[in-house]
């Protein structure tokens, strides 16, 4: 909105109109003498798929631990359904349905595929002493409501069978997985990824897109994905947000995007070699999750 070319992408649809469940605006993170986000503002419509894109050091990673309470923005506001959130701390975010994946921590990896699910979903039973000593009813029926819906999750991405074994055992694309189920067992009602098909194998990724597609007509989950892939987002994003430079440099519609010359501009000349065919040029930030932090 405020950013300084007024790409044609952003003219048909313009952002922050009454549908928004997201909104950010002017944005600033400085880290010494860079400033990783640097005024970025843009809007997230509710029930859409929304990609971020841009090229390699853009910002979008900083820029997500900005708006989920991971870092404290220099400048800037957020505000989610209504509801400013600038200041708040990550799990007071996740409260309110804005969730992003938590990458599986040492404590994590110690526990079982499945014990970890139990743990994501919000107001446990089996947290409570009074539900231990005496089991009501209600617990007992709220445990096993969890329990299924943990077992569905890992259903859907192809986790059952490493129920039982440890976290710390998985591979780095099935962790990403079971990083993406945790975030789901909080219901929440908009989703933040980044990069959740890297590192996964196709038929898995597929599997992903799907699910996040069903979540979205079936009970209206809206989500923000960090993505590379262009083919991905082109074939799976709603809405399109391109950063760089710490900037938001176009919002709009796939196609719309993927012509856009400014975004081309950003892309070939942005000191990174991602072409937009995914190649997967230099994405030194996409495998990360392999090493045991
Ligand atoms: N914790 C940090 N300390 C210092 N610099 C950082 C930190 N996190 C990110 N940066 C820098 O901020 C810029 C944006 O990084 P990042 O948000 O990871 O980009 P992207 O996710 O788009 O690749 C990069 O120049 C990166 O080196
Ligand atoms: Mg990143």
């Amino acid at each position: 909105m405020t950013d300084g070319e007024p790409s044609t992408t952003v003219a048909p649809q313009p952002s922050g109109s009454g549908d928004a469940i997201f909104e950010a605006e002017g944005i600033v993170k400085r880290f010494g003498g860079i400033r990783a986000v640097n005024g970025a503002s843009m809007s997230v419509r509710e029930g859409s798929i929304t990609a971020l894109i841009g090229p390699n050091g853009a910002g979008k990673t900083t820029f997500f631990n900005l708006i989920t309470g991971f870092y404290k923005p220099d400048v800037g506001t957020a505000v989610f359904d209504g509801q400013s959130i600038g200041g708040m701390p990550s799990y007071a975010i996740a409260r309110l349905g804005m969730v992003r994946t938590f990458q599986i921590t040492k404590a994590l990896a110690r526990m079982t595929v499945l014990d970890n699910m139990m743990l994501a979903a919000p107001d446990q039973p089996g947290e409570r002493l009074v539900n231990v000593l005496f089991r009501p009813a209600s617990s007992i029926r709220r445990e096993r409501e969890v329990t299924e819906g943990a077992l569905e999750l890992l259903e859907v991405f192809n986790l059952t069978k490493l129920n039982e074994n440890y976290a710390g055992t998985l591979s780095g694309g099935q962790r990403k997985l079971l990083e993406l189920a945790r975030a789901l067992m909080a219901k929440p009602r908009f989703l933040l990824l980044d990069e959740p098909m890297a590192g996964i194998n196709p038929t898995l990724g597929r599997r992903l897109l799907d699910h996040m597609q069903q979540l979205r007509s079936e009970q209206g989950v809206t989500f923000l994905f960090i993505e590379h892939d262009m083919e991905v987002v082109m074939s799976h994003a709603d809405r399109v947000v391109v950063m760089a430079e710490g900037r938001v440099i176009a919002e709009g519609e796939p196609e719309a995007i993927r012509n856009d010359q400014g975004v081309i501009d950003a892309y070939l000349g942005g000191g990174s070699a991602a072409g937009d065919g995914g190649a997967g040029t230099g994405e030194p930030d996409r495998d990360v999750p392999e090493a045991g932090r």
